[in-house]
């Protein structure tokens, strides 16, 4: 292959920005191989993140820019990718049975969180990731209702600590697994932020690529510990387009930004009504209230999820979109926003401490 054909390829390479994703991939892309014979180029990258299914949709688009190369006949592109810990907040070490934890968060209650952590795990388990959830709610658990589990119970073998509760893929954790639906739940904010540590700590987690962690609402006791004691590489925060969620989710950006936890973009929830009498779209609460948001902060927008009667009656079912109708439009714009989030994270600098011995001094 001639230097200036290298350089072209290269060229390619550094200056692409999926369209669909509105990202930058390839600065965390390695490429693996890359021969030209007979005027068949062959490569091989290794992204940062899984891409089962955006794999085709990748392959093709660089498949039409490398035809354009003279001399380039036919091109060969393969697609793998490997996981890596990300940084976390500076004086915390990363886990090792856990590669990434990411937050889902908004400074206000009843935006979504919920809803949207459930359909990122599964749609980024969808792209082949073993992924975990962990409900972070200890006042209001609902994770284990949204994906039709709330009868199971976590099973110990060692008597202290948890196995996950697997189901459709994925390894959860909630203390709704651990408390009847019916008991209320009265925490003192030491006790909540206490029984949390142990949620996350106490759990048997086996080799995640990444754990979700759906959030209560508010900025209290509950996102501090999280900010202060937990290793997270990211949040993503959610919200309703509507003004007082818009001050809302400032307060939680800013609470992330304090302790150094990357926000990786926002989700607009509740975007717009669709009317499934009459097909007609309204904007409930407003619009363009996330894109000035991220652009304020210098966020990305991971993209908007309607207001649609589906979303709400999958996940009372039990059955949230990304199972029961991941080929739906709405199933498109989570896979969209997981893929974003998983882009977005894979250019964060690399975390080794979870590969270094505690050290102590005596
Ligand atoms: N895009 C949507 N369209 C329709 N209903 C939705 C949508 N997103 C969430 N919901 C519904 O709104 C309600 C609140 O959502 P969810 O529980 O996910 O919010 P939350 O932010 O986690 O709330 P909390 O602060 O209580 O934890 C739920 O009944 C859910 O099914
Ligand atoms: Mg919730």
């Amino acid at each position: 292959m001639t230097a200036t054909t290298q350089e072209q390829i290269k060229g390619i390479l550094a200056g692409y920005c999926d369209p669909a994703l509105g990202v930058e991939i390839l600065p965390a892309t390695a490429l693996k191989q890359m021969t030209l014979e007979a005027g068949v180029l062959s490569l091989e990258l290794c992204l940062g993140f899984p891409a089962q299914h955006y794999q085709d949709l990748l392959r093709q688009q660089l498949q039409q820019r490398f035809s354009a190369i003279p001399g380039v006949n036919q091109v060969d592109v393969k697609i793998t990718w490997e996981v890596v810990s990300h940084a976390v907040q500076r004086g915390l070490k990363g886990l090792s049975q856990v590669k990434n934890i990411i937050a889902v968060a908004a400074g206000k209650g009843g935006v979504g969180k919920s809803t949207t952590a459930v359909n990122l795990a599964l749609a980024i388990a969808a792209e082949g990731a073993k992924v975990g959830l962990l409900d972070a709610d200890i006042y209001g658990p609902n994770q284990p209702h949204m994906l039709g589990v709330a009868q199971r119970r976590p099973e110990s073998l060692d008597g202290q600590r948890l196995q996950p509760v697997e189901c459709h893929g994925i390894q959860t954790m909630s203390i709704g697994y651990l408390v009847t639906e019916k008991a209320p739940m009265v925490w003192r904010g030491p006790m909540a932020s206490g029984a949390l540590q142990q949620l996350f700590q106490d759990t048997l987690w086996q080799d995640l690529d990444y754990l979700i962690v759906d959030m209560p609402p508010g900025t209290g006791d509950i996102q501090l510990t999280l900010a202060q004691k937990v290793p997270v590489s990211g949040a993503v925060i959610v919200t309703t387009p509507q003004d007082i969620a818009l001050l809302d989710v400032k307060k939680a950006i800013n609470m992330f930004n304090k302790v150094a936890i990357p926000t990786l973009g926002v989700v607009e929830n509740m975007a717009a009504f669709h009317c499934e009498a009459c097909g007609h779209v309204t904007e409930v609460f407003g619009e363009g209230g996330a894109q000035a948001l991220a652009e304020e902060f210098h966020i990305g927008l991971l993209g908007r999820v309607p207001l649609h009667r589906a979303i709400r009656e999958a996940c009372d079912k039990g059955l949230p979109t990304m199972l029961s109708a991941p080929e739906s439009e709405i199933g498109q714009r989570y896979k969209e926003i997981a893929r974003r989030v998983l882009a977005t994270l894979s250019l964060r600098a690399r975390d080794y401490s979870s590969k270094f011995p505690n050290i102590v001094i005596k």
